[in-house]
């Protein structure tokens, strides 16, 4: 169902309450999601985005309730992944052909290499304007946030920045505003977005950010292409950003690990009870990678200023659940955070030493050779690892 945001611009998305994954199995979208699209009726009227593959049919024939396609002049395709492209062949196969769809350089690579079809592209830069009446639109570019090709655009007049994966949130609702949500649960969702989709490229985000407040726009609405409208106090989300972009840190120690005996359980519980002993405040988190949801894990180890990693040795080597985890937070690409690596082994034990090896190619600072112990831990390899575990502190 479209919904009105101002007397030009209409929400005309799809609310996705059954997403429960992302980018294949890798992402856990528990909360569900929205797919963000956005029709300006000035005196000439411009479609921002589209919906996922699977919503095509169903997102062309509620615009179609909204509008004659006919008299969309333009179609804005900021982000050409298919969760915001996807309808983009249904939708050109009721419009005139020549429809100009403006996009990026890498928009048109990246929507091309996917559909295979030669549309009316117009490639805009940073600083390209398109006129829509009284309002216009202003292309930002802004790469890596989340894809090569990604754009945001301003529409003056009315002050809204529409802002693609920047400063979304997998989360639906049956609201359209940030402010009509439970906070906390904004914010957590905000930030497993970030964690899990945009940490690696912090560094693009921060820079974007200062590029786009040094442009001095008035923002009263920041419209993203996942999740809720930010209406009231748009800059929140924006100072966020800075802070999560900006090397982020909580006063939290996440000691993740797999066990095949329980033994490598009872080293990280173990060494939690010393890190307890000696820091009452800090928050410790312990996640089993087989079992716990690994976007969990993402978002944890994102909010840590140190983690402890274990697994037991198996076959010479740790397991596939660590090693999958170990990956991913690799492709993290996180900077100031400590590590260390610990675990159970009977006979060979060459793991502790390659997840040590992993966590420093990842970018951890690894602050010492980690923790063995061979078989089950007994009371005198408990009490080395609570003070193990004393000593990090
Ligand atoms: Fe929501 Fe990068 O697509």
């Amino acid at each position: 169902m479209a919904k009105k945001i101002t007397n030009k611009i209409t929400w005309v998305g799809k609310t996705d309450w059954e997403l429960k994954k992302f980018h294949g199995d890798e992402f856990t979208t528990i909360s569900g999601s929205s797919y963000n699209s956005y029709l300006i009726r000035d005196e000439k009227v411009a479609l921002i985005d589209t919906a996922w593959l699977p919503y095509d049919k169903e997102f062309v024939n509620k615009l179609k309730e909204e509008i004659d396609l006919n008299k969309i002049d333009y179609v804005i395709a900021l982000h050409g992944e298919v969760d915001h492209s996807g309808a983009l062949v249904e939708l050109m196969r009721e419009m005139p052909e020549s429809t100009p769809i403006y996009c990026t350089a890498n928009g048109v690579k990246s929507i091309k290499g996917q559909y295979h079809k030669d549309w009316n592209f117009q490639v805009v830069k940073t600083g390209d304007t398109l006129s829509l009446g009284e309002t216009t639109l202003t292309f930002i570019e802004a790469p890596m946030l989340h894809w090569p090709d990604t754009m945001f655009a301003y529409l003056s007049g009315e002050e809204v920045l529409f802002s693609s994966d920047g400063f979304g949130e997998h989360l639906a609702s049956e609201h359209l505003y940030a402010d009509q949500v439970e906070q906390d649960r904004l914010y957590n969702e905000a930030l497993k977005y970030y964690a899990n989709i945009l940490a690696p490229f912090s560094m693009m985000a921060t820079k974007k950010i200062n590029e786009i407040l040094a442009m001095n726009l008035p923002i009263s609405m920041i419209c993203p292409s996942h999740g809720l409208i930010w209406r009231k106090n748009p800059e929140q989300i924006v100072e966020k950003y800075l802070e999560w972009a900006g090397n982020y840190q909580e006063n939290q120690i996440t000691i993740i690990y797999d066990t095949m005996w329980n033994d490598t359980r009872k080293m990280a519980e173990a060494i939690a009870k010393g890190i307890q002993n000696k820091d009452k405040e800090v928050t410790i988190k312990l996640m089993n990678t087989a079992k716990d949801d690994k976007t969990d894990v993402l978002t944890e180890v994102f909010k840590s200023k140190m983690i402890l990693v274990g697994s037991p040795t198996v076959n010479n080597g740790y397991l596939h659940s660590i090693a999958g985890i170990l990956e991913m937070i690799k492709g993290m690409k996180l900077k100031n955070k400590k590590a260390v690596a610990f675990g159970s082994f009977g006979w060979s034990g060459e793991a502790v030493k390659q997840i040590t090896e992993y966590l420093k190619a990842s970018g951890f600072e690894v602050v010492n050779d980690g923790i063995r112990c061979m078989w089950t831990p007994d009371e005198e390899n408990e009490q080395a690892l609570i003070k193990f575990g004393e000593e990090l502190v």
